[in-house]
């Protein structure tokens, strides 16, 4: 089976299983105050996860396109990229251990075929100082599955890695038992990072062994499953989520649910028994079109291809959900992901027009199986082409300012940083032209680089968390009369299309407000009236506009404010509430960072009315609305 079959196979598998299928969220979480961009499937079914009920049902399945921006230096091996999708299935509250590891464990031998003695798995040790205790109905499972295969499958008690690479892997054993830095998931990383509020549970993880690589023991005397040397690689995760941390320790949820991840790209490296992911259907096309316009080959060239597929597929994704390159947050990731694939690519020999041809062919890849690819495939190919000559033209300009500095005395490693940092020049490429120009270098240039971009690392880190928080951006008196007027039309939608109506995403100009959310199909024109109507009606009684702090189980559970898909949640959040006078229930009380107006008919003013410039489709099940008070 190739990706593309397991992709499918997948969801058709758990939607035999009563599962819903859900559109993937944007790369870009909308007001997420925690992180730049989705990094796991369960990123956006946090409020449903902590028991808020969710429309589609309680059985969900998905693929997400995660992007973890924080790997980009860890790309060229043969398993890290920064872009990749996650399978998962989700259980609200439903189904628990008794049916996901069965299901998943059918999936991966009888549906993608992979050999079951190949197969190793991992459950929690349990926690005594938090009372979480040993996962054995896990194991017991497992013990069954394996057995029924006709493969032993006896328990190891492991513990910690430390502990793995002393103890190894005994005959017969199949089952290993960790502690919480290897079997407990929550999105904190560490189960001691876990803020009040924050679900979290033990996993039970899926190995697969190469069995023809050998242990390397630079990593620890003895292989075991987490080990890193690469004969085992993890390609599937179940995390049976029923706990949220307190401030005392751990309660129960009051539901118990499962988050099932799995890397869509491992399973299909699993599948062909390659421990290279580079190998696989989604990729490969990508590295043989590097192979055949460079005339050089990916046996002798690995890490380059590697690095450019990858960054190119994370840059096409960002760009199909509408981020482009620029020098801040999403869009500077993104320009360091197209820039650092240009310049690998030079290393290939390839030094123009680089992204006009592989561009298409990763979004001949994927349009068929995510329409959004294919709608904006011309748009892509532009917005890249465009960032390539852009970067171009700023090579062009560092090389004059290097050939300054060099005509005039030493080359310091602040003066790399300065040509790195504000023309984007790469630092190979000063030093590179240094040397051939005869330029002297300063003896600890590499030391003072590294001091500035520790520096400023730092500065990008505090600068995005500022960025995000609130997650709102302007604070003009315009940004607060389109933020308020956004409030009242997602009342107003759900008024008039339904309560399936949940918000997916925001965005505020001085100028207009730009609003997506979930419907099946296109909002017709009496439909968008009627919402015009009722946003302007409500404008007219004069709602006040208070805010208050909850809990956030408290807004969610008890007051049933609203919220929007992919929102994460701290401890107590801030409730907008728009009430007109005399009237004893707000039109709109949502969860919300703010600002707004003190009332709404500040919206009014000089005589302007709220209006819908247009309505038209973001993504499969998503529509988007344009709207401005004229
Ligand atoms: N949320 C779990 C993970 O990312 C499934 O591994």
């Amino acid at each position: 089976m190739d990706a593309q079959d397991i992709r499918k196979h997948y969801l058709d598998f758990f939607v035999k299983q009563g599962h819903s299928v859900i559109p993937r969220a944007l790369l870009v979480p909308q007001n997420d105050p925690t992180t730049l961009f989705t990094g796991s499937g369960m990123q956006p079914l946090i409020p449903y996860l902590l028991g808020e009920p969710y429309q589609s049902g309680n059985r969900l399945v998905d693929s997400q396109t995660c992007l973890r921006a924080q790997d980009i230096d860890e790309v060229g091996d043969n398993r890290h990229t920064t872009f990749f999708e996650m399978l998962g299935n989700w259980s609200l509250g439903d189904y628990f251990k008794a049916e996901q590891l069965p299901w998943f464990f059918e999936f991966l031998t009888d549906t993608v075929g992979l050999d079951p003695s190949k197969l190793y798995v991992t459950c929690f040790i349990g926690d005594k100082a938090n009372d979480i205790p040993q996962d054995t109905e896990s194991a017991a499972i497992w013990k069954k599955l394996f057995e029924a295969k006709g493969v032993e499958a006896k328990e190891a008690k492991i513990g910690s890695e430390e502990a793995g690479y002393k103890k190894g892997i005994k005959p017969g054993e199949r089952i290993f038992y960790y502690d919480a830095s290897k079997n407990w998931w929550c999105r904190a990383g560490k189960i001691a990072d876990m803020p009040a509020g924050e679900p979290g549970g033990p996993d039970s993880e899926v190995f697969y062994e190469f069995d023809f690589i050998q242990h390397d023991k630079k990593w620890g005397e003895h292989c075991h499953p987490n080990c890193d040397c690469g004969r085992f690689m993890e390609i599937g995760n179940s995390v049976f989520m029923e706990y949220v941390k307190t401030d005392k320790g751990f309660d129960r949820l009051p539901k118990q649910n499962v988050d099932f991840g799995g890397g869509l790209e491992r399973i299909a490296a699993a599948a062909l028994n390659s421990p290279d992911v580079f190998k696989i259907s989604i990729v490969w096309p990508i590295i043989e079109e590097l192979e055949k316009r460079s005339g050089k080959n990916y046996d002798s060239h690995t890490e380059s291809m590697r690095v450019i597929a990858d960054h190119l597929r994370a840059a096409t994704f960002l760009a199909v959900d509408g981020v482009t390159p620029s020098n801040k947050e999403q869009g500077y990731v993104m320009r360091r992901l197209v820039r650092r694939a240009i310049r690998f690519a030079f290393e290939l020999g390839i030094e123009q027009n680089f992204l006009e041809f592989v561009v298409p062919v990763i979004a001949d890849l994927y349009e068929k199986d995510f329409p959004e690819v294919a709608a904006k495939r011309q748009e892509v190919i532009e917005t890249l082409m465009k960032e390539e000559k852009i970067f171009r033209q700023t090579l062009r300009k560092g090389v004059r300012e290097l050939q300054k500095i060099g005509q005039n005395g030493q080359i310091t490693g602040d003066d790399i940083f300065t040509l790195y940092d504000t023309y984007g020049f790469p630092v190979e490429l000063s030093t590179e032209e240094a040397a051939i120009q005869n330029y002297p270098l300063s003896d600890s240039w590499q030391k003072e680089f590294d001091a500035k971009m520790t520096e400023q690392r730092l500065r990008s880190q505090t600068a995005a968390k500022g960025t995000f928080k609130g997650g709102l951006g302007g604070q003009t008196l315009q940004h607060k009369k389109y933020h308020t007027a956004t409030h009242l039309m997602y009342q107003a939608l759900r008024d008039v299309l339904g309560d399936h109506v949940i918000q997916r995403g925001s965005n505020i100009t001085e100028e207009r407000l730009r609003f997506d959310f979930s419907h099946p199909e296109k909002v017709t024109p009496e439909q968008l009236k009627q919402v015009e109507d009722i946003v302007n009606e409500q404008i007219q009684k004069d709602l006040i506009v208070t805010w208050k702090e909850y809990p956030t189980k408290v807004a969610i559970e008890e007051k049933h404010a609203l919220g929007q898909f992919g929102d994460r949640y701290g401890d107590t959040v801030k409730v907008y509430n728009m009430q007109a006078k005399g009237e004893d229930k707000p039109f709109s009380f949502e969860i919300c960072g703010g600002p707004h107006v003190d009332h709404t008919l500040q919206l009014a003013e000089d005589g302007k009315k709220f209006k819908i410039l247009k309505e038209e489709a973001s993504s499969a099940g998503i529509r988007r609305i344009k709207a401005v008070l004229q």
